[in-house]
């Protein structure tokens, strides 16, 4: 049966296509790459093929008499760079900080030393080729065994961790490792920059255009409104494209001098070197707990590889204070300097790694309990968040664990291990909780309501392919009625009102209260206009007794379609558009987080099949259960969390980016030797979200679903593996010989 569609139904929480889809399928968006500039001229940088030491000579004379050459840009020829003051997510933000050719020091292998620029990208990359570089080599470190010493500082304490451990009957202390992983979007990063002799352009491939714009105007000593960013579709980012990274100031330096537009395109081997990973971890995790299953102390320490000049840590302990109730607890984290690149944010940085080590461990504990694992996280829930004594905004992790335990048929489980077989496969079952905060940034946004029937909603934020474009036609929508199909959307560009960054899973949540005040505007000046607009039937009607919905103007006690349409309005009182603008406020200092812990939750639940004889094992069912507040796109929210789940296969099972012990290189830096999971290993998947609007942090409820999803599904998967083979796997990613010890 089917029931004819009601205009004034919501947009807000229906299931809806995106709206860029039909020009990405038809090849019809431009991405960084394809922009193509007259003149344009090709750039190719040549990196440090050792990992430590000094260069002490640079020989060009081969490179330039190739043909096509036009410029060689090295530390002597390059022109001045700043370093940004203090890094800002308002301002300016990376996580490699050094001028490129700042000096004559390599720190890491692949960093960048010269420039080439030709008139096509062979003849550049021809060249880079031919340059001869002489260098004086000291000893690298790219162990990827990490040791802090004593170094650590304290996240979060309360209680008396160590005394309430050494006095409980069942505990657990093991240590958890997770390897360099490489975010891999299949889209390069690129930059194509113009210098035109008043200002630069630049085509990016970035996730946070108004902060690449204000590092950029730092670091090239300009004012802002000479460097202009444009990125307005991504091939995704995972966060590696979240901050700019030096390539971009290259092509900045050779528009620069050349006055002709430069593309630069990274290659997938420098996407390994020079664009950030997430590091390699090292967690310890202590849980004790009565017999009963009640944790009496919970204890994570961390400890992350960093860049050798630039201080990054991840964040392994974010989720861990407000996960469990527990009255005693210590996190503490710390770094240990390396040979590479900087490591930068990677869906879901900290929460990620942290929440492998968490949630094994909890695994971990249950069985030395003899408890069921769900059991065991719902005799830990806390009432409050005992980290800082503030309620939660919204909370329903439990409903997570019992909806994904009722979907997934964990009642059916036997916890010995091999005691499940199927089709002549032996099934492992195991469980994850994940969690993730709820972030916002500050936005600001326009709406303008037009004459020809549409609207255009406008943000300097972008849409890595999550959804961004939709979501803001869907909130025009919701406000006014009119159909997306009508409703323009501009983001990805320093010259629309200011967006957030594409990251900490807070777009949706930044945009919402600016958008939604700009089309609220837009409907007052709108309305406002009907009621004294001569040959309007809203005679002798004040402004506050219209409505604008269904698309159409009308008093509010009438149907939408007695009114008349919103563009005949705007006809009769010869305007071009009505509009509105709207901005809000956010940060990592947002002043909510003073009143209320504000989180998402959820489980996942994860089936193997395994296959001793063979050593074949499979992930062959996922269900995903997540609390983030509102979805706002139930189609977009779910492709993200499966998206997540596929991504937590490969993190479970293959992802793992290893250096070369005796070069300090990146050595499986291609797609064919960096295995990620593909169609072929995605499992049947059933993601469900709870859907309670979170109202506390916006109008509509939203936190944001991003990156939740790669949250503790690692350790559901080796809780499976466990429960199917009866190898613990504490060092990712499973490799088969772990699993040949079963
Ligand atoms: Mo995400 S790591 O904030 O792009």
């Amino acid at each position: 049966m089917s029931t004819a569609p009601d205009i004034t139904q919501s947009f807000i929480g229906r299931p809806q296509s995106r709206i860029d889809g039909p020009l990405k399928v038809c090849g019809r968006a431009t991405y960084t790459t394809d922009v193509d500039l007259p003149g344009m001229l090709y750039a190719v940088p040549v990196g440090a093929t050792i990992a430590s030491g000094r260069i002490t000579s640079l020989e060009f004379a081969a490179a330039e008499a190739m043909r096509g050459v036009k410029l060689i840009l090295h530390r002597g020829n390059i022109g001045r760079f700043y370093r940004i003051s203090g890094n800002s997510i308002d301002t300016g933000f990376v996580d490699e900080n050094r001028p490129p050719f700042d000096d004559d020091v390599i720190r890491y292998y692949g960093q960048y030393i010269a420039l080439v620029v030709a008139d096509t990208f062979e003849a550049a990359s021809a060249a880079a080729a031919a340059v001869k570089v002489g260098y004086d080599r000291t000893p690298h470190d790219v162990s990827a065994t990490l040791d802090a010493g004593k170094k650590l500082d304290v996240h979060s304490e309360r209680g008396d961790p160590d005394r309430a451990f050494d006095d409980a009957p069942v505990k657990i202390d093991e240590n958890y490792v997770t390897p360099v992983e490489t975010h891999n979007p299949i889209e390069l990063h690129a930059t194509i920059a113009h210098w035109n002799g008043e200002s630069y352009t630049f085509y990016e491939t970035s996730q946070a255009v108004a902060n690449h714009q204000g590092t950029l105007m730092q670091m090239m000593g300009l004012p802002k409104e000479k460097v202009r960013v444009i990125s307005r579709y991504l091939g995704s980012g995972f966060g590696g494209k979240l901050w700019m990274w030096p390539h971009s100031l290259l092509a900045a330096a050779a528009t620069r001098q050349l006055e002709r537009p430069v593309k630069l395109v990274l290659s997938r081997k420098m996407m390994f070197q020079n664009v950030g990973h997430r590091p390699t971890t090292q967690q310890r995790v202590r849980l004790a707990a009565t017999q009963d299953g009640k944790l009496v102390s919970l204890q994570h320490d961390f400890v992350n590889h960093e860049a050798i000049d630039d201080d990054y840590t991840e964040d392994c302990g974010e989720a861990t204070p407000s996960m469990y109730s527990t009255p005693n607890l210590r996190v503490t984290g710390g770094t240990v300097k390396r040979n590479v690149g900087s490591p930068t944010s990677m869906r879901g940085p900290g929460a990620v790694p942290g929440l492998f080590a968490l949630e094994s461990a909890m695994d971990e504990l249950a069985i030395a309990l003899k408890m069921d694992p769900v059991e065991l996280r719902l005799r830990n829930e806390p009432k409050v968040d005992e980290s800082s004594g503030l309620p939660f905004s919204s909370r329903h992790f439990v409903e997570c664990l019992k909806t994904g335990a009722e979907k997934f048929g964990w009642s059916k489980r036997t916890p010995e291990i091999g005691s499940m077989k199927r089709d002549g496969l032996v099934l492992g079952w195991g469980v994850g909780a994940c969690s993730w905060p709820g972030l916002r940034f500050s936005a600001d946004a326009t709406v303008d309501l037009r004459a020809d029937g549409t609207a255009r909603v406008a943000c300097g934020t972008q849409d890595i392919g999550t959804g961004t474009y939709t979501i803001l036609a869907q909130i025009v929508a919701e406000h006014t009625g009119i159909p997306l199909d009508r409703i323009e959307v501009g983001l990805g560009d320093t010259s629309l009102p200011l967006g957030p960054v594409s990251g900490g899973s807070a777009a949706t949540a930044s945009v919402i209260p600016a958008v939604s005040d700009a089309v609220r505007e837009a409907i007052k000046t709108l309305l406002a206009r009907a009621a004294k607009t001569e040959g309007l039937p809203f005679a002798g009607a004040k402004a506050e007794e219209l409505t604008l919905s269904g698309g159409h103007v009308h008093r509010k006690n009438e149907r939408p379609e007695s009114g008349v349409p919103f563009a005949r309005i705007l006809e009769a009182a010869k305007l071009h558009a009505a509009s509105g603008s709207g901005s809000a406020k956010g940060g990592f200092d947002d002043p909510l987080k003073k009143k209320w812990s504000i989180h998402s939750f959820g489980a996942h639940f994860a089936e193997v099949t395994w296959q001793p004889a063979t050593a074949r094992l499979r992930v062959s069912r996922v269900v995903t259960v997540i609390d983030a507040g509102k979805i706002l796109n139930p189609r977009a929210g779910r492709n993200q969390i499966e998206g997540a789940v596929v991504m937590g296969v490969g993190m479970a099972l293959f992802e793992h980016t290893v250096y070369d012990e005796r070069s300090g290189a990146p050595v499986n830096s291609s797609l064919a030797d960096y295995v990620v999971a593909t169609n072929a290993d995605t499992p049947k998947m059933d993601v469900t979200f709870l859907d309670y609007p979170d109202t506390v942090f916006n109008e509509l409820g939203a936190r944001g679903i991003a990156e939740i999803g790669l949250a503790g599904i690692a350790a559901a998967i080796t809780g499976a593996v466990y429960h199917a083979t009866g190898v613990r796997v504490r060092k990712l990613p499973v490799m088969i010989e772990d699993l040949l010890k079963a």
